[in-house]
């Protein structure tokens, strides 16, 4: 855990006069390659990080859903039969959705105090919120006597963020933040939801995590206008090829560019990306598997071309990162993360270079603009687990 246990059982005890029977934790994650192909049905590449958020709780004897953010200093007590998403102190949405969901599979969940903390930093394209759905479930169901199945959770935790919380995400953050792991990271058929565990041996390089410090304003809307682009070429792809395509997953890069000349934009533009990054994510999974890192770096900075102008949803900011990243030595690749929009880029770069990198990003990225560099190395962190203590 890099939440220190102690302080969090402590804060915890102070809110409700009582200690925890449990805690739990559910790491962020970064995207290393395959962006925005998750509601196509398609791959992508994540891996956890050392960052998390983590909660304790125990159940406490009422009706009532008593849940205690401690780095808001804020608490919401609700009736554990009448949830209901709240306007107000919307972080709470999160756990009590889980709660919602759980009731709605047909399990009985008693009335709870929770609290929880978290050093994902939020609105970073590092999906804080997905590891508070997957913390606020594994400790949910451990007090309960629940026990879901693993890729059950991952789903009822995407429909808390789609139906509870109102973010019509796709699976890929719920996904790995529960199924992650420290020494792999995961390719992910985001149709089947197979999914493979590929060893993450970087040898001399490492994965360094950029923050643009811009919140990513995604803006539910551009995301769901992305998404319904996304449809729509597949209506268009499907009349044009004459069988029945059910995502853009079922759209070959051969096809996409016969078709060119038949699709209106933006929507070319942006099945050209979705089915060119699912090409990418294929050809990555290959080359980190047979070590060829430069290769896989390049493919990162295709991706980053890719998501800028076919899908347009990089940014000002995100591009400077990247591309003062692409013009260091020791660098493979940079890309933004995440939805875009703001956030974050991930960088494969050489150790050695490193340093030289964290001060070439604060010279031209964050002196120019009075910003606090937040240029983190990566380290993959265990996927969501509560224990009873
Ligand atoms: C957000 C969503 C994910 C995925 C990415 C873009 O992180 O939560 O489901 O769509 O954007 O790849």
């Amino acid at each position: 855990m890099t939440i220190d246990k102690n302080k969090l059982i402590a804060s915890f005890t102070k809110r409700f006069n009582h200690a925890p029977e449990a805690v739990s934790r559910a790491p962020g994650r970064v995207n290393l390659i395959g962006e925005h192909t998750d509601y196509n049905e398609g791959f992508v590449m994540p891996v956890t990080v050392d960052r998390e958020v983590a909660m304790a709780g125990r159940l406490n004897g009422t009706a009532l859903l008593r849940i205690h953010s401690i780095d808001f200093n804020q608490s919401v007590e609700l009736p554990i039969d009448q949830l209901t998403p709240q306007k107000e102190l919307d972080w709470s949405n999160y756990t009590a959705g889980v709660v919602k969901h759980l009731q709605k599979a047909g399990h009985t969940v008693k009335g709870m105090d929770l609290a929880f903390t978290g050093d994902v930093p939020r609105g970073a394209g590092l999906s804080s919120s997905a590891a508070l759905e997957l913390c606020s479930c594994v400790c949910i169901e451990l007090l309960n006597g629940i026990e879901l199945d693993p890729i059950e959770r991952v789903k009822m935790c995407q429909q808390v963020e789609n139906q509870y919380v109102g973010m019509n995400c796709g699976i890929m953050d719920q996904f790995i933040s529960n199924m992650g792991d420290q020494t792999h990271c995961l390719v992910i058929d985001c149709r089947s939801l197979e999914f493979e565990r590929i060893p993450l041996q970087l040898g001399d390089c490492e994965i360094v995590i950029a923050d643009t410090r811009s919140p990513h304003k995604l803006t539910s809307s551009a995301y769901n206008e992305r998404r319904s682009q996304c449809e729509e070429g597949v209506k268009l792809i499907g009349k044009a090829l004459k069988r029945k395509i059910s995502a853009l997953r079922d759209v070959s890069v051969e096809e996409i560019q016969k078709l060119s000349a038949q699709l209106p934009e933006p929507i070319r533009s942006r099945c050209q990306h979705v089915v060119s990054e699912n090409a990418r994510v294929q050809l990555a999974r290959e080359l980190l598997k047979a070590g060829k890192l430069e290769e896989f770096g390049l493919l990162m900075n295709q991706s980053h071309i890719s998501l800028r102008v076919d899908y347009e949803v990089s940014s000002v900011e995100l591009d400077e990162l990247a591309w003062t990243a692409w013009s260091m030595p020791g660098v493979l690749g940079s890309r933004m993360t995440g939805a875009g929009f703001g956030g974050c880029t991930v960088t494969l770069v050489r150790s050695s270079e490193v340093e030289t990198l964290k001060s070439k990003l604060d010279e031209r990225y964050y002196a120019p603009r009075a910003l606090e560099p937040r240029v983190y190395r990566c380290m993959p962190s265990a996927g969501a687990i509560a224990e009873k203590i």
